[in-house]
């Protein structure tokens, strides 16, 4: 029995390290030293393979090396094979803080002050305070969920967006496609962190960055197609969105002419707000093969049918 690492060699060695500080007796193989195939019960993987369960008969489990699962084509998976997210607690934190940092800088209009810094021009602008700024939050998974609680002692209006009803502290869930734009129309600050499924690739387009108030800033934090990078580019041109923190684009760097790199309100990050983190990971997996061993519903699966 064994699980194979296929994700980012340069994290390798210290998958193996917190693996090895495990009890599980399971052997870590690093691709592409795979040994027998047949061995190979649980994967390890950021990016997609061809032909999976032709290379490995016997796949239990595969893990994504992060939060997202929209690299997989889930219907090339059979029903057997379990598919689960690695995300942990330290993972959310590190994203909340990220969150966190991009709202302040929104709400704080640091964007308008890097252009005057570079203009020296010595420009203050009113202060609104926190309390009267409408944040919301598209997606209440674990990421979001840990985010919107970490805003809250900010005193900001707080909403969220999702698929189901769940708790918002202090503030109103918006449900389902058709209180959508309800929504947005009363979003200062959007923050997105949905999963990328078919329902919502391309859910930032004209018409709904068209329903938030003028003015509003934005927060990518899900995935690049989330958004239809023109759209927001003419958004951003109007002044109908007025500042965006992109960590996802839908090119990933995107090309030395993309106008997001020198637009003068849109911060753009390499895709750091948050990653993997391997000891959380391992401990995953490690509580998953005891919870396997006993016939236990695994953690963080999958839900084929939505598609995160
Ligand atoms: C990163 O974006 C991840 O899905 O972990």
């Amino acid at each position: 029995m064994c699980i194979l690492y296929m994700a980012e060699p340069s994290s390798a060695a210290e998958w193996r390290q917190a693996f090895s500080e495990t009890v599980l007796e399971l052997e870590f193989r690093q691709w592409p030293d795979v040994g027998d195939p047949r061995d190979v019960e649980y994967l390890i993987a950021w990016k997609p393979m061809p032909r999976l369960m032709e290379q490995f008969p016997n796949l239990k489990v595969l893990y994504s090396a992060g939060a997202g699962v929209d690299q997989f084509d889930l219907s090339d998976l059979p029903e057997h094979v379990s598919l689960v997210r690695l995300v942990d607690g330290t993972m959310a934190d590190i994203m909340a803080e990220y969150v966190i940092f991009a709202v302040l800088a929104l709400h704080r209009d640091m964007l308008d002050y890097q252009i005057s810094q570079r203009d020296r021009a010595w420009a203050p602008l009113p202060i609104i305070p926190a309390c009267e700024r409408r944040v919301g939050v598209m997606g209440l998974g674990n990421l979001g969920q840990v985010a919107l609680e970490r805003l809250q002692p900010l005193g900001f209006q707080l909403s969220a967006w999702n698929r189901s009803p769940k708790d918002v502290p202090g503030g109103r869930c918006f449900v389902g496609v058709e209180q959508l734009h309800e929504f947005l129309g009363q979003c200062d600050i959007l923050i997105n962190l949905l999963p990328l499924t078919p329902e919502t690739t391309g859910i930032l387009n004209a018409n709904t960055l068209g329903a938030l108030p003028m003015g509003a800033g934005i927060v990518n934090v899900g995935r690049g197609a989330h958004v239809i990078e023109k759209d927001l580019l003419a958004a951003l041109d109007t002044g109908k969105v007025g500042g965006a923190v992109l960590d996802v684009l839908d090119q990933e760097p995107p090309q030395p002419d993309h106008p997001f790199w020198r637009h003068p309100r849109v911060l753009l990050t390499p895709h750091i707000a948050s990653n993997v983190q391997v000891k959380g990971a391992v401990d995953v997996v490690a509580r998953n093969v005891y919870r396997e061993r006993r016939g236990l519903q695994l953690l963080n699966t999958v839900d084929r049918s939505k598609g995160y």
